[in-house]
């Protein structure tokens, strides 16, 4: 048999949230960085609350694989900049940086409020802009680097979440903007947009028994798969789009979301009204 080297074998990665809201599941930052690992990436575990990150760090070493967790609130720039000097210090450089931490939040331009506003802003963009910042350098010294950042349908379709969906559209037109910038030293800049995927997170705010029962069936009966997805299923995509196999893609927002971005609601509606009712 032929052996194989991974598809990030002998990488340096970051990434940011790489906790997981406690729960079943897996979250999408947690999942990368275990992919990540497995195709052979030495990891940096960032997250805000570490005992969540030494979770994945555990599954990573019991599969053999190599990671170190690194505490920081990745809205400060002072956290950020420490964050890429502990990449370099524990393995020698950045390779890959997975722009992961964001969260949703409800609410109309009426009655969001500012402060709401500005969190979310900080959370599912700051984070990603700050972390570019001082990683980008890094990168560009050696002329390689790959940045994945984890977007979402909410920016491309309605859904009442008008920080969240600002902020991650906003995420999209930042990995345009980065990949035209920093093209030219190496450096690829792409996206990901999942969509009704379940994650512990997800699970964390719906109300266990018949309704999330309920909830689950309709984010998988409204692809065009009709199958469930999770944060694996973002994962592999950016695990991809990290890989030198991804060598020419560059500035794109790949979405993972059994296509609900290909059909109008019209023709899923069969497939949503065929899911009983809670309590039905
Ligand atoms: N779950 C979904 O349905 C869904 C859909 C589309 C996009 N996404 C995106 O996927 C990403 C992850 O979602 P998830 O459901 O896996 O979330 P998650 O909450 O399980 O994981 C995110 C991690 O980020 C950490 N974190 C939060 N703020 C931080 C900060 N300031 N500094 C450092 N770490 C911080 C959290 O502690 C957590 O461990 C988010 O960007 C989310 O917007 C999720």
């Amino acid at each position: 048999m032929v052996e194989r080297a991974g598809r990030v074998e002998g990488k340096t990665a970051i990434v940011t949230g790489a906790g997981s809201t406690p729960g079943p599941g897996i979250g999408t930052g947690k999942a990368t960085a275990v992919a990540l690992a497995q195709e052979g990436a030495s990891v940096l575990l960032v997250d805000l609350f570490p005992e969540r990150a030494e979770e994945t760090r555990r599954m990573i070493e019991d599969e053999g694989g190599k990671a170190e967790v690194f505490a920081a609130d990745v809205t400060r720039a002072a956290d950020c900049e420490a964050m890429v000097r502990a990449a370099v210090d524990a393995f020698g450089t950045v390779d890959i940086l997975v722009n992961n931490i964001g969260r949703a939040s409800l609410g109309t331009v009426v009655d969001l409020s500012e402060e709401e506003w500005d969190k979310a802003l900080d959370i599912n963009l700051r984070t990603a802009f700050l972390a570019s910042k001082y990683a980008v350098p890094v990168m560009e010294e050696k002329g390689a680097g790959s940045i994945v950042n984890i977007s979402s349908i909410s920016a491309l379709r309605g859904d009442g979440t008008i920080a969240y969906s600002a902020a991650k559209g906003g995420l999209i037109a930042m990995t345009v903007d980065m990949a035209y910038s920093h093209g030219r030293r190496g450096i690829r800049v792409n996206a990901v947009a999942p969509g009704h995927i379940t994650t512990p997170m997800v699970k964390s705010v719906s109300q266990p028994g018949p309704q999330e029962e309920f909830m689950d069936t309709m984010r998988s009966e409204a692809g065009l798969l009709g199958t469930p997805g999770d944060g694996w299923d973002v994962a592999w995509a950016a695990t991809f789009l990290a890989s030198d196999q991804a060598r020419w893609i560059t500035g794109v927002t790949l979405p993972v979301e059994s296509g609900v971005l290909s059909v109008t609601p019209l023709m899923m509606a069969e497939h949503l009204r065929g899911v009983p009712a809670p309590g039905a």
